[in-house]
């Protein structure tokens, strides 16, 4: 029998021969995952010897560990806007920079009377269940081209009681949309890393959250074109779009905006002073 100090050293040694950065912290939230305890209980008994059925799952975890599947995965959640998120395979894992979108969307809905937005590639759900569980007057529809993101995203509106407000369809960009509707609000986090650059992604980004997730398949500008280009026929008069971005591409997406159109435009930095998330509203 082995006790929980021995495994943690041992497997923090597997975890660091495999590249995995702090292997120690990591090994701790495997064990405490595996033994579904917190880590107060594995500092409190150093000595506790684990059974064979924890020593299995916590090996599993370790071997899916090693081969850079992401701690997420692993436990199947992740927490966004002190919310707790179901993920699977089917889904990106929601990111802490994407919080911007829900920020400013709650500051722009909650002063509308009946706000109705529409989130395009909604994945896991994390945008619009936060923003609708913020605003309990508002309703959405939820856009995404893959089936079994919709499906995720439904069980996280389920989980976080919005699903009587949230409308999900399959749909490439606004395609399914089978009238031009009348949002307060448009918004999204594409896929915007080009094609080119996925090779060199960290192995538990490339490798893992979906690639339809990652990229258009281009140079990750088409989506983005799209939504601005498209959005209009979707918006009511005044009403905004907020789009995150990746770090290089915020003069490219400024050149987009038909100033004709939009005004208002204004960038938004992460907390890395990166430029993420784009405002603009319609005229
Ligand atoms: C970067 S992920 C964002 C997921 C989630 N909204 C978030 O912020 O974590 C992009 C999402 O867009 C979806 N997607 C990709 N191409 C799309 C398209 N042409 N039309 C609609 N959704 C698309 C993907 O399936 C994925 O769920």
């Amino acid at each position: 029998m082995i006790t929980i100090s021995k495994v943690i050293q041992d497997s923090a040694e597997t975890l660091k021969r495999n590249s995995i950065v702090e292997p120690m912290r990591e090994a701790k939230s495997l064990l405490a995952l595996a033994l579904e305890k917190d880590m107060a209980f594995l500092i409190a008994h150093p000595e506790y010897e684990l059974k064979e059925d924890e020593l299995n799952i916590f090996q599993s975890y370790i071997k899916r560990r090693s081969n850079h599947e992401p701690f997420q995965y692993i436990a199947g959640k992740q927490e966004f806007w002190r919310l707790d998120f179901i993920v699977t395979p089917d889904v990106m894992i929601p990111r802490p920079e994407t919080e911007l979108i829900v920020e400013a969307g709650v500051k722009i809905l909650e002063n509308i009377e009946n706000p109705y937005f529409c989130e395009v590639g909604i994945g896991s759900g994390c945008i619009t269940v936060s923003i609708l569980h913020e605003i309990k007057k508002a309703k959405a529809i939820g856009l995404d081209i893959s089936e079994k993101a919709l499906k995720v995203a439904k069980l996280n509106a389920e989980k976080n009681k919005v699903s009587d407000r949230l409308e999900l369809a399959k749909s490439d960009v606004f395609e399914n949309l089978t009238e031009d509707k009348n949002f307060d609000l448009i918004v999204s986090n594409p896929p915007y890393v080009p094609s080119e650059d996925v090779p060199g992604l960290q192995a538990e980004v490339r490798d893992f959250d979906p690639y339809v997730a990652l990229t258009d398949g281009k140079d990750g500008l088409s989506i983005i074109k799209k939504l601005i280009n498209e959005s209009p026929n979707h918006l009511k008069s005044g009403g905004f779009l907020l789009m995150e971005m990746g770090f290089n591409q915020s003069n490219k997406v400024r050149e987009m905006f038909d100033l004709e159109v939009w005004k208002e435009i204004e960038f938004f930095a992460d907390l890395q002073g990166i430029p993420r998330m784009v405002k603009a509203q319609l005229f």
